[in-house]
């Protein structure tokens, strides 16, 4: 890919990563980019740099502006490897002026790399550097999603460089949201936001705020990862705000595991239930589903009824895992209820309905065991929990 110029004198360098399918946890079915971008002015600068492994990359598209070593300014928005794997390399060939970066950036990239001879200036909110004709304000961005990441700001473009915010993991040719289909970014921006953002959603919002008091004029959102939002800026922001609000919509999710089959009839009678009550429902069996993709439903649903068998007085291992990564990113306002079979202990109902409950989950029923095989009054029980379930989402929680 040759380098793109994003705004008069300012570029995307960064590297596509068409092959890599995941992320931590996190399945990427469709790869990612590592964006840097390079300011062109007095003092030439770079913007984060690519993940290690791709130095040809960034160097190549570089050199196609500039001499690499003609760059005086590094800007590390965020010290994940994905961003900075390549500064050892680069710094050591670009001998920069000053390494910008957050207090807590500095304290990170010392630690990753035991460089303290780095030339680092430490910068919070409200401090920008003059590059020229430009100017860079810093807004540290706490814990979105790293101790050390923050924006940059350039005023003089409305360009805002926005670290993993707004990312999407998607490898494109296209570098722009209004060059690719909306429903697809979108359903990528969502996935990323619920995969690492959503814990953090609350300093999403106060993060939303903020940039309303600032009054930022922002025109082009330029996120280290996926497309950069130039046609539609505005939308990204307004999904964020919808997405951190957390509100669940008339949507439930069934998602289960089964041994011999009891429990997914369990779960598709379930699912009859709540569409009796006109609830939009989708099943999920974890033996074909990615937790990241159940993840990205999760965001928006009102309900998950959850079922696993029991096995070995637990539940199913892929149940766990899952119950496990979701713990973890925190969603909030689900009403939920437990169901499974089982052959003589049944422990995994109440183990759900426990995780559920720390979760901070409404579980509005004690959960439907059933020994061995569902006869057809089990199922008809299972059909009534949906609807109760409906009920619930349809009042509201
Ligand atoms: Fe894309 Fe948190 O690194």
């Amino acid at each position: 890919m040759p380098p793109v110029e994003i705004l008069k004198d300012v570029y995307w360098v960064g590297a596509i990563d068409w092959n890599i399918r995941d992320f931590h946890g996190y399945s990427i079915y469709r790869g990612t980019t590592y964006n840097a971008f390079l300011v062109r002015d007095e003092k030439i600068t770079l913007f984060d740099t690519v993940k290690h492994g791709f130095k040809a990359e960034l160097l190549h598209q570089i050199s196609r502006i500039i001499d690499p070593t003609a760059i005086d300014y590094l800007v590390v928005n965020h010290v994940e490897m994905d961003h900075s794997g390549l500064l050892p390399e680069v710094v050591d060939l670009v001998k920069p002026e000053r390494i910008f970066c957050s207090e807590k950036g500095e304290k990170g990239l010392t630690a990753h790399f035991r460089r303290e001879d780095w030339p680092y200036e430490a910068v919070k909110t409200g401090d920008s550097i003059g590059l020229g004709s430009r100017t860079v304000q810093f807004i540290e961005t706490r814990m979105l999603h790293w101790p050390d990441s923050m924006f940059s700001y350039i005023p003089e473009d409305r360009l805002l460089i926005s670290s993993d915010a707004f990312g999407q993991h998607w490898a494109t040719a296209e570098r722009f949201d209004d060059e690719v289909d909306l429903s697809l970014l979108l359903g990528h921006a969502a996935k990323y936001y619920a995969n690492i953002l959503l814990p953090y959603s609350n300093l999403v919002q106060k993060l939303l705020s903020k940039i309303k008091e600032m009054d930022l004029k922002v025109d082009m959102i330029a996120p280290d990862h996926g497309v950069i939002w130039r046609g539609n800026p505005g939308k990204i922001l307004e999904c964020y705000d919808k997405w951190s609000q957390q509100r669940g919509r008339l949507k439930a999710l069934v998602i289960y595991d089964t041994m011999w089959h009891s429990t997914e009839m369990m779960a598709k009678a379930i699912v009859d239930g709540l569409v009796q009550e006109g609830v939009n429902v989708q099943l999920f069996d974890l033996a074909t589903n990615h937790r990241s993709d159940i993840i990205a439903e999760v965001l928006d649903a009102g309900a998950l009824v959850i079922g696993s068998s029991t096995l070995n007085n637990g539940m199913l291992p892929r149940m766990a895992d899952l119950l496990h990564y979701m713990k973890g990113l925190r969603p909030a306002n689900k009403i939920g209820a437990a169901f499974g079979s089982y052959g003589w202990s049944g422990e995994a109902v109440k183990l759900i309905k426990a995780i559920m409950e720390e979760m901070g989950f409404r579980v509005i029923d004690p959960g439907i065991s059933v020994q061995y095989v569902p006869a057809h009054d089990d199922l008809q029980n299972c059909v009534e929990l949906g609807r109760k379930v409906a009920k619930a989402v349809k009042k509201g929680g």
